[in-house]
């Protein structure tokens, strides 16, 4: 039996129907809240042949923090998937950053390691990479003088995995950098979407590393049927500045590439104006010091080890799946 935590997020919801096709016995986390009828349109939407296959999978209700669910949810388990994790570059949200990213990954390699499970693959990220103006490898310890909460938690995480490592848990990690994908585009990196359909006349500065999520999804299941354990990958499609990311997705809608670059100093008024407005709502603050700092650090990265470590594997079309997440958007708001 494989088990996926984070089945109803972006990787998990693609990995669940990755797995399905493979025909592999899946047991899917949900939390209660979890939107389950989401994931089945998006499985719907994806290939009308998955939404048979919905019933194959075994949906067990457990939240990583609380122990003896994932204990229930982990009898009968050979291999692990790790995709739950929690996104907010919000400093409020450090608390839970760290109950969701560091300690549930640690009760998931603690359980793993208790039920004799025998591979995991973990869902790190870019964000635990350093490295300064030399093209990025997975080599680059992180940095902690230029970090934020996010990372922090991440960074975290991953050293829980390295420890399931070393106590004899075959390991694989996966960095992704920011990962796109049909799902939602109300949160996370769909959000991209969303403001480039509101409209978006200007770009922040800065470049960062993109992936497909089935980019992701095939690196995991390929690290996880090969016999490598105690490495991590980066998975990274193309290295791209903001401009030139924001810019495919607005052609792709048929609208104007936003044409005019945020100076720092406009960051930081709309810095405090995002404060101002989160204390008022109680909404998430978008913008921090700390992910303003990044902008100044653009990075790229090296994205070969995991052409070297399976073969066959390729980096997919970045600009088909664009369109691909462009109509499932239209046709997704035109069924709201
Ligand atoms: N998206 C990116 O650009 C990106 C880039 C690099 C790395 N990553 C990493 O990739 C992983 C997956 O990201 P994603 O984009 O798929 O995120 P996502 O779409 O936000 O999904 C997060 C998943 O985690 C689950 N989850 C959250 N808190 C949980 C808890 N306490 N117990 C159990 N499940 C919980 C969520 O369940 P609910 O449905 O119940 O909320 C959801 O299934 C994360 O570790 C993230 O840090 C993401």
């Amino acid at each position: 039996m494989v088990l996926v935590t984070g089945a109803t997020g972006l990787v998990g919801s693609h990995l669940l129907m990755e797995l399905v096709r493979s025909g592999q016995p899946v047991r899917a986390l949900h939390r209660m809240e979890s939107d389950l009828e989401r994931v089945r349109n998006l499985f719907a939407w994806t290939d009308p042949a998955l939404e048979g296959a919905w019933g194959q999978i075994d949906w067990f209700e457990a939240d990583i923090s609380d122990i003896p669910a994932l204990e229930a949810a982990f009898e009968g388990v050979e291999k692990v998937f790790h995709c739950a994790g929690y996104i907010s570059f919000d400093p409020a949200d450090r608390s839970l950053l760290q109950k969701v990213n560091f300690e549930g990954t640690r009760n998931v390699v603690n359980t793993c390691l208790a039920f004799g499970v025998r591979r995991l693959c973990h869902v790190s990220s870019i964000a635990t990479i350093g490295g300064h103006g030399m093209p990025v490898t997975e080599e680059d310890p992180w940095d902690p003088a230029r970090t934020n909460v996010y990372s922090t938690s991440k960074y975290l995480a991953e050293m829980e995995a390295w420890r399931g490592s070393q106590e004899g848990l075959e390991t694989v990690i996966v960095n992704p950098g920011v990962i796109l994908g049909t799902g939602q585009y109300e949160e996370g990196s769909g959000r991209l979407f969303e403001a480039v359909h509101r409209g978006l006349r200007y770009y922040p500065p800065g470049a960062t590393g993109f992936v497909t999520v089935g980019d992701v999804v095939r690196a995991m299941c390929g690290l996880m049927e090969s016999g490598h354990s105690g490495e991590r990958y980066i998975l990274v499609n193309e290295n791209l500045t903001y401009r030139e990311l924001l810019g495919r997705i607005a052609r792709a809608f048929g609208r104007k590439p936003p044409s005019r670059t945020l100076r720092f100093w406009q960051f930081h008024l709309l810095r405090s104006l995002d404060w101002i407005r989160s204390m008022l709502t109680g909404s998430k603050r978008k913008l921090t010091g700390a992910g303003i700092r990044g902008l100044r650090d653009p990075k790229e990265y090296v994205n070969g080890k995991i052409l070297d470590a399976l073969p066959g594997y390729r980096y997919e079309d970045l600009n088909a799946v664009i369109n691909a997440c462009i109509r499932h958007f239209r046709e997704s708001r035109s069924e709201a």
